[in-house]
Parts: structure tokens; C-alpha cells; sequence
């Protein structure tokens, strides 16, 4: 069989579960013996996950879309000339929308290769197959995995200069232990020299988080995204959760400038996952949490990426400072 062009540029490699991290199984069990129990942010994304997230970035209230391309549609070009590099990662690259400015960028400066990095096989394969038909030479190299196994390929299949990007505010569904984990994974994967950008909402009054949040009158994309987590405990490890047992919404935590989605329990529950050997009690009202959204100030950022050998180098604010993508540079040893 003979590829068409678009399609000899592109290929998915597969990462084997469990490579440079600990194995799927194990995540989810130990995220649901949390108090609260939690459901690992990537446990979400199958195909009709996507296609929920693809959905809350086009709700009339959820702004951090639209502010972060409106930032990319500015500033790509500087942006780009900052990265000066061959090859550009991206961590839970999605449907790669906004990140086609920025390669559309990097091509004009050289010849490219793109690494987008997910868990959903169908979107990384659809979104490379567009890129790739839509950007003459560019070259895409999909992993398809979690973040832990991608950085730990990048770094041990090192071929000259790298960048890192993690756009969509990603960063902020992680706790602070989990970034500390990713920002080492990146800064290996990098080497001294090597940039990292990354883009973060901004922590802001309550009511704007807790609108942006939750579903507006009319709308249930978030409401559907976070039910499919219970879908996919359902399908993956047989457990029995029946939708109609929770309500979905957001609150924001002030003390730790956190939006937690919750799975709100309406009666008391006892749900056994045979799959992962586990039964959960849910009394009436405690919840499931469905993800964390930090909130960051600039500072706090910049602490913590420096903890980890980056410098911030430059950084891109909206005109309102609700949302800023963040170039750092890893320091030389
Ligand atoms: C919030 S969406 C952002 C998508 C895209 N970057 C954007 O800005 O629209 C997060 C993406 O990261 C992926 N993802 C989440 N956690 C992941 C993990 N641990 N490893 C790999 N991919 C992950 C999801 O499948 C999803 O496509």
C-alpha cells in the first residue's frame, strides 16, 4: 500500500502502561481510596470524553479557551522564535486546535516535528491526520500514553533540541505533588537549554470560577463529561454506579485557589469496583471528585517550575490578566 503524502508524515507510537510511572490499575485504585475518593483527570478522556471537553470549551460562560487562542493568535510568532527548535512536544495535546497557530510558527523558522501526547488514541490519530493535511511538511509523532511514559520515551529517544508545551491550563489538574513529578519528567526530557511552555488560568473572584465552571441554563457538557468518569469505572474495572445517584457541579476551594468538579452523592451508596477489588461508601451528600482546576498566581508558578531547575523567560498575559502562558527555559547544570 502506498501512503499519501500527508499520511507518510505521520505515525502513533504506543506506550506500554506502567513505563516511567506507576500502572494504570494502581493510579485509579489509590486515587478512590482518597479522601474524597478522586478519579485520575485522564480516566475521562475516551472518545466520548473528548468530544464532552471539545463541547465545555464552547460554552458561552467557560472563557479559558478562547482567552488562550485569542493569546496564541497574538503572540504565536514570538513565541515560536523563543522555542527555535525542530521538535515540539505536547502534553494532552486534545484536538490540537490552538496548537496549529503555533506550529504554523515553527515551520516557517525550519523544518518540524510535532509529538503530541494523550490518552486518547482516537483524537491523537484524528488530530494528526488534520495537522498533517493542513500543514505541508510538518512531520507528527503521536504518543500515545500517559504523560509519566511519554516524558521518559522523550527522554531516552533524545534527537537534538526539544520543547515542551502544556497548553489548555492541564498543569492546574494535578495536585502540587503531581506537578512536581511532571515538572522532573520534563525537565529530564529537556535537557539545560530546553523550553518548556506551559499556559495557567489565573486565580480570580469565586462567582467568575464557580460561572465558568458549571453548566449554564440549557447546557450539560459538564455535567456529561463528568458523568462519564462513573461510565468509564463502569465499562473498565465492572463497577455499578448508576448515574441517577449523583449531581454534578464545581466549587471553588479559597484556601487552595482550587475549582473541585464533584460527583455529588443524592443517597447513601455502596458501590463495589470488582475490577480494582475495592467497595466504596458514599454517604448521602459527600462527593467524588472529579477534578481539580488550580488556580495560579504568577509567583507561585515561577516557584515552582524554579524548583525544578526553569527560569522564567518571558510570559504572555491577557489585557483582563485572567489567563497567561509562560515560557520557561531549563537552566544549564
Ligand atoms: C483539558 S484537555 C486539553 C486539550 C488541549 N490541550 C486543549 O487545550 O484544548 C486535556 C487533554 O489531556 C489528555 N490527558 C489528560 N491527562 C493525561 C495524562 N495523564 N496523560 C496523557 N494525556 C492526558 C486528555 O486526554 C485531554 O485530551
Amino acid at each position: 500500500m502506498t501512503l499519501s503524502g500527508s499520511e507518510a508524515r505521520y505515525r502513533v507510537i504506543p506506550l506500554a502502561d506502567g513505563d516511567g510511572g506507576v500502572p494504570e490499575d494502581a493510579v485509579v485504585r489509590d486515587c478512590l481510596r482518597q479522601d474524597p475518593p478522586r478519579l485520575p483527570p485522564w480516566l475521562g478522556y475516551d472518545a466520548v470524553g473528548s468530544e464532552y471537553f471539545e463541547q465545555i470549551t464552547e460554552l458561552p460562560t467557560y472563557y479559558l479557551t478562547r482567552v488562550e487562542r485569542a493569546l496564541l493568535e497574538s503572540h504565536s510568532a514570538e513565541m515560536a522564535e523563543e522555542l527555535a527548535c525542530g521538535r515540539i512536544a505536547e502534553l494532552g495535546s486534545g484536538s490540537a486546535k490552538k496548537t496549529r497557530l503555533l506550529l504554523e510558527n515553527c515551520l516557517r523558522l525550519g523544518p518540524t516535528t510535532y509529538l503530541p501526547i494523550d490518552v486518547d488514541q482516537a483524537m491523537l490519530r484524528s488530530s494528526g491526520a488534520a495537522l498533517c493535511s493542513e500543514l505541508d511538511e510538518l512531520r507528527v509523532t503521536g504518543l500515545w500514553g500517559r504523560y509519566e511514559a511519554a516524558l521518559e520515551w522523550l527522554r531516552t529517544h533524545s534527537a537534538g533540541p526539544l520543547a515542551v508545551l502544556f497548553l489548555g491550563s492541564s498543569f492546574g489538574n494535578t495536585t502540587r505533588e503531581e506537578r512536581s513529578v511532571l515538572l522532573d519528567g520534563v525537565a529530564r526530557s529537556l535537557g539545560p537549554g530546553g523550553s518548556f511552555l506551559v499556559s495557567a488560568d489565573l486565580d480570580k473572584d469565586r462567582e467568575v470560577l464557580e460561572t465558568c465552571y458549571n453548566d449554564p441554563a440549557g447546557y450539560s457538557a459538564f455535567a456529561d463529561f463528568r458523568l462519564n468518569y462513573l461510565t468509564q469505572l463502569n465499562r473498565r474495572y465492572g463497577a455499578e454506579f448508576d448515574l441517577d445517584d449523583f449531581v454534578p457541579d464545581a466549587r471553588y476551594n479559597a484556601d487552595t485557589s482550587t475549582v473541585e468538579g464533584r460527583l455529588v452523592a443524592r443517597t447513601d451508596l455502596t458501590v463495589p469496583v470488582p475490577g480494582l477489588g475495592i467497595t466504596l461508601d458514599i454517604p448521602r451528600g459527600r462527593f467524588l471528585n472529579v477534578g481539580y482546576s488550580v488556580k495560579f498566581d504568577e509567583q507561585q508558578l515561577a516557584r515552582e517550575a524554579g524548583e525544578h531547575g526553569f527560569r522564567l523567560r518571558t510570559r504572555w498575559l491577557d489585557p483582563e490578566f485572567r489567563y497567561g502562558i509562560f515560557l520557561f527555559r531549563r537552566e544549564e547544570a
